[in-house]
C-alpha cells in the first residue's frame, strides 16, 4: 500500500478532495515523527470515554472555538456521532423524522437503534440538487406525530447547499423535539462571514462536524457539539463510548488540538487569504462556455461544482482532469464534477485548475449539446418495514428489472456522496427502478 501511495505522490497530482489539510505541511504542525504521538490512556493521557484531563481541556477548547455548550471529540468520523445521536434521542418504540437525502450513516443509526423512521423528502432545484425541505410539511408531520422524538437533517449537502436551519429549528422546538444536524461538510463555516451561518448559531441541539472534510485535520477526526440543554448528555456519552473504539488514536486527537490552535490563533488571516483566492477563481472562471460553475444564494462557496453542458460524462471529465492535468477531483456524476477546496489549498492549485478547465472547455466545443436535464428526487416510496426489520429478513435476490412492486431488503448507495437511493424496507417503485437501471447503479437486488 505504501508503495502505491508513494508512487501516486510522485505524480504530483493536486488534491481537490478531502481531507481538508490537502497534504499541506504548514497546516498539520507536527514537529516530530508521527509515532511519537501514538499514545494510549495512561496517567496524564486522560481517557476519551471519561475525559477529565488533557482531553477534557481540548473538548472545552473545541466548545469555545465553535460556540457550543459542550463538545465531544470523535475519532471514528461524523458517522459515529450521527449514530450515537440517534441512539441517545430515540428508543425502539419511538419515531424519528429523517430527511430522506441523508448520508448512509443515518440509516446505520436507524438500524442499530431499531427506531421507526418517518421520511421527509427534500426540495430539489432545477439541477437536481437538494436545497431544502418544505417547512409546512415539516410542521404538519410534527403536529400529527407525537411519537417522533427527534428530527435529523443534513446541512450543508455534499454539494454545499445550506438549509434554512433557523426556521427548521423553530418548528422542531415548537413541538418539543430535538434537532440533530449533520453538518459534516460545514466545520469551516464559523471562520468567515462569507460562509452561511452554522447550525449551532441557528439553535440546533446536536451538531456533528467532520473536521477532516473541510478543515485541515486528519481523516476520521470529527466533533459532536451540543447546542442546548434538551439532550441527555449521560446517555449520549454512553452511546458514544459504545460506538467509538476503546483505543482512540492520539495522533488524531493531537491533530484536532493542532487544528483548534490554528483556528484560534490564525483563522482571520488564513481565511481572508482563502476567500480572496476563492473569489478570484470564481470570478475568473465565469467565462467558460461548456462548463458552468454552480451557484445558489445559500451555498458554501468552497465547493466548486461544474455542470457539463456538452454530451460527455462527468466520469470522462474527472478522468481527463486526473490523467492529463494531474488534478484529483472529489466526485463526479453523470453531468457534473465536484472539487473541494479548503483553507489549506495553495495558489498553485487554483492556477492549475483554472488552466485545465479553460483547456477542457475549449476542447468541449466539438461535442453535441447535452440533451437531458437531470431532476431526480427521492421517490416518495411506501415504507413497508423498518430498515432493521428489512435487513434481518432472508429474502431472495432478483434481477433489478423484476424488482418493481417488491420490498427492498438492502441498500443501494452510490459513493460518493453516500446517500442511499434505496433503503431497506422501502417499496421499489417503477420510478426508482428506472433510475437505478439508467444510471447502472444495480444489476440485482435482495427483496422480500
Ligand atoms: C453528509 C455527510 N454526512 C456524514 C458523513 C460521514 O462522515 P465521516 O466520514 O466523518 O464519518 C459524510 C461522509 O462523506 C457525509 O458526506
Amino acid at each position: 500500500m505504501i508503495k502505491e501511495i508513494e508512487d501516486y505522490l510522485k505524480e504530483d497530482i493536486y488534491p481537490f478532495h478531502m481531507p481538508g489539510h490537502k497534504r499541506n505541511k504548514n497546516f498539520l504542525n507536527f514537529n516530530y515523527d508521527l509515532y511519537n504521538y501514538d499514545m494510549t490512556e495512561f496517567s496524564i493521557m486522560d481517557n476519551l470515554h471519561d475525559a477529565n484531563g488533557i482531553i477534557k481541556n481540548l473538548e472545552e477548547n473545541c466548545a469555545k472555538t465553535f460556540g457550543a455548550y459542550k463538545s465531544f471529540i470523535l475519532v471514528n468520523g461524523s458517522s459515529c456521532g450521527i449514530i450515537a445521536s440517534i441512539l441517545a434521542t430515540c428508543t425502539e418504540s419511538d419515531e424519528i423524522l429523517v430527511l430522506r437525502s441523508c448520508h448512509k450513516s443515518v440509516y446505520s443509526g436507524l438500524i442499530y437503534s431499531g427506531v421507526k423512521p418517518k421520511y421527509i423528502y427534500p426540495v430539489i432545484d432545477d439541477k437536481g440538487l437538494v436545497i431544502g425541505l418544505d417547512l409546512k410539511e415539516l410542521e404538519e408531520i410534527l403536529s400529527k406525530n407525537n411519537n417522533i422524538k427527534s428530527v435529523l437533517i443534513t446541512s450543508p449537502t455534499y454539494e454545499g447547499n445550506v438549509l434554512d436551519i433557523k426556521s427548521i429549528s423553530e418548528i422542531v422546538h415548537k413541538y418539543n423535539k430535538i434537532l440533530i444536524v449533520d453538518e459534516a461538510h460545514g466545520s469551516h463555516f464559523k471562520f468567515h462571514n462569507i460562509f452561511p451561518k452554522t447550525a449551532l448559531e441557528q439553535n440546533a441541539d446536536i451538531v456533528i462536524q467532520s473536521l477532516h472534510k473541510t478543515l485541515p485535520c486528519f481523516t476520521q477526526t470529527s466533533i459532536l457539539h451540543i447546542g442546548s440543554n434538551r439532550v441527555n448528555l449521560e446517555l449520549l456519552k454512553l452511546h458514544l463510548s459504545m460506538i467509538q473504539t476503546s483505543s482512540p488514536s492520539y495522533i488524531f486527537m493531537v491533530g484536532v488540538d493542532n487544528t483548534i490552535n490554528l483556528l484560534n490563533n490564525k483563522s482571520k488571516e488564513l481565511f481572508n487569504d482563502y476567500i480572496k483566492l476563492l473569489n478570484n477563481f470564481r470570478e475568473n472562471i465565469l467565462n467558460l462556455k461548456n462548463l458552468s460553475l454552480y451557484n445558489n444564494n445559500n451555498l458554501d462557496i468552497g465547493k466548486l461544482l461544474f455542470f457539463i453542458n456538452k454530451d460527455i460524462s462527468g466520469e470522462k471529465i474527472y478522468n481527463i482532469l486526473e490523467k492529463k492535468y494531474k488534478l484529483q477531483f472529489e466526485m463526479y456524476t453523470k453531468n457534473s464534477v465536484l472539487a473541494m477546496t479548503s483553507v489549506a489549498d495553495r495558489k498553485e492549485g487554483y492556477y492549475r485548475l483554472y488552466d485545465a478547465l479553460n483547456k477542457i472547455d475549449k476542447n468541449l466545443d466539438e461535442f453535441k449539446d447535452r440533451d437531458y436535464k437531470s431532476k431526480f428526487n427521492y421517490p416518495k416510496s411506501k415504507l413497508c418495514l423498518t430498515p432493521r426489520e428489512a435487513i434481518n429478513k432472508i429474502g431472495k435476490r432478483v434481477d433489478i428489472k423484476d424488482s418493481i412492486g417488491k420490498v427492498a431488503l438492502e441498500f443501494i448507495t452510490p459513493y460518493p456522496p453516500g446517500v442511499p437511493i434505496v433503503v431497506p424496507g422501502e417499496l421499489l417503485t417503477s420510478e426508482v427502478v428506472d433510475f437505478l437501471i439508467t444510471n447502472n447503479f444495480a444489476q440485482n437486488i435482495k427483496v422480500e
